[in-house]
């Protein structure tokens, strides 16, 4: 009591003394005060410029790729290959997808807008798959997508009908492209003769072959195989993502698979390999042979037959990658070596006679035409088509990948897989517990 009077005394005596020291006083808090509102106002200018910046870059890229989207620039190959290695040397080439985890990239791109590549996902379907592509572009957009934004091209032989546009474009988070294929590239070529074609169809028929009959199914595999990667949509584009209606993406897709591919000079990519029906390529490998006798110049030197051929080239073993899944470099496909493959091919009638599928027209082009290394095996993708599942049975992938799938429905190792083969011929060691899930 007494000291608090003594002091209400001296406020009110205010001696000199006191008012110098009220007076600093007020000056020193009066300085902090101004320090910190100019303090936050800097940082609030700071984080309003990042946003800005942020939406107006997305914006840009998603509504009008420039070229200042697929830069390549060297920060970024830094972020995704580690800061050691460069995109050009032999430990990046070699390595694998562990050194693209995703955190470092997702922690950059709050720092600065993330630069796509030069890729786009792609889809041919019809508006009767309307529900089944849905499906597919939700799944993939969950896994993936919405965190990078890339394009999705929907190619359909006829115009997609409105409410299909509608309703895939507020699905995809990048930009929804919608194309119409050129008669030319989805219709029987002069040379081919029509009433061998029906013959073929109705032989196979008999036969009891999936799809046999279908005329449309050819123009498809056809269409596939020499022809998406020119029409005037795609061509903008290097990497593409195949995705087909109703298939599934089971585990997070953490980082960009082109951006791998690109970094890892890699052409191709794929989930799963399988055996090819026999009848329906007949006369394909005698054709592939012929092409190599007269282009020999074409073969890499480090291809990969014996992923395809068990005696050497002589006769095919039906291996190949299962097309439906991929994630690959158009401009292979573009190359001469390709290009003349391709045509070589179709000038034989064998798409229209037989029944050959995109899927070992593309694997023996880049198993021949490529170099091994060039193909990867994304065996952290895990993807279902129909009745055939890629699981990782790796448990840690599993559960940082944050995967939905049962390991056992995993096809790897499976009889009618490649998957031994391919682990045999390129030496890649197995997870050890393959043989819990596999025919042996
Ligand atoms: C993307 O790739 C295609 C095919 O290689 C090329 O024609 C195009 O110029 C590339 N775009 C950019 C912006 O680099």
């Amino acid at each position: 009591m007494f000291s608090l009077h003594r002091y209400r005394q001296k406020l009110v005596l205010l001696d000199p003394s006191t008012i110098l020291v009220t007076v600093t006083t007020l000056l020193f808090l009066f300085s902090i005060i101004k320090i910190f509102n100019a303090t936050t106002q800097v940082s609030s200018i700071r984080l309003g410029d990042l946003v800005v910046h942020d939406t107006a870059s997305n914006i840009d890229a998603t509504t009008n790729p420039s070229k200042s989207n697929f830069d390549l620039d060297s920060n970024s190959d830094d972020i995704i290959s580690g800061s050691k290695s460069n995109s050009k040397s032999k430990s990046s080439l070699s390595s694998d997808t562990k050194k693209l985890t995703g955190s470092k990239l997702l922690n950059s791109q709050s720092e600065a807008p993330y630069q796509r590549e030069n890729a786009t996902i792609m889809t041919l379907c019809r508006d009767e798959d309307m529900w089944d592509i849905i499906k597919s572009v939700r799944r993939l957009e969950d896994r993936f997508n919405h965190k990078y934004h890339y394009d999705w091209v929907f190619l359909n032989n006829e115009e997609f009908s409105d409410e299909f546009k509608k309703r895939l474009t507020s699905l995809v988070s990048g930009e929804a492209k919608f194309g119409v294929i050129p008669r030319e590239h989805w219709s029987y070529p002069d040379f081919v003769d029509q009433e061998k074609a029906k013959e073929g169809r109705e032989r196979m028929a008999q036969q009891g072959i999936i799809y046999a009959e279908m005329e449309s199914y050819r123009h498809m595999c056809r269409f596939n195989s020499g022809f998406f990667y020119e029409h005037p949509l795609m061509k903008q584009y290097k990497y593409y993502w195949r995705v087909e209606p109703d298939v599934n993406f089971f585990c997070d897709v953490d980082y960009d698979p082109f951006r791998y591919l690109r970094v890892n000079n890699k052409l191709y990519g794929f989930t799963i390999s399988i055996y090819e029906f026999e009848l329906t390529i007949e006369s394909l490998w005698g054709h592939v042979k012929d092409f190599i006798k007269k282009n020999p110049q074409y073969l890499d030197k480090n291809n990969f037959m014996d992923f395809l051929s068990n005696d050497g080239g002589d006769s095919y073993n039906l291996c190949h990658f299962w097309s439906n899944f991929e994630i690959a470099d158009m401009d292979f496909w573009r190359s001469e070596a390709y290009t003349k493959f391709f045509n070589y091919l179709d000038s034989t009638g064998g798409f229209f006679y037989e029944r050959w599928g995109d899927a070992p027209i593309h694997s023996i082009g880049i198993s021949l035409f490529a170099g091994r290394d060039q193909i990867h095996y994304f065996d952290d993708i895990g993807y279902n088509h129909g009745v055939y599942s890629m699981c990782p049975i790796d448990e840690q992938v599993w559960l940082d990948k944050k995967c939905s799938c049962e390991p056992n429905s995993d096809f790897t190792f499976r009889g009618y897989s490649c998957g031994q083969h391919y682990f045999k011929v390129t030496g890649k060691k197995k997870p050890d517990n393959w043989k819990d899930y596999a025919d042996l």
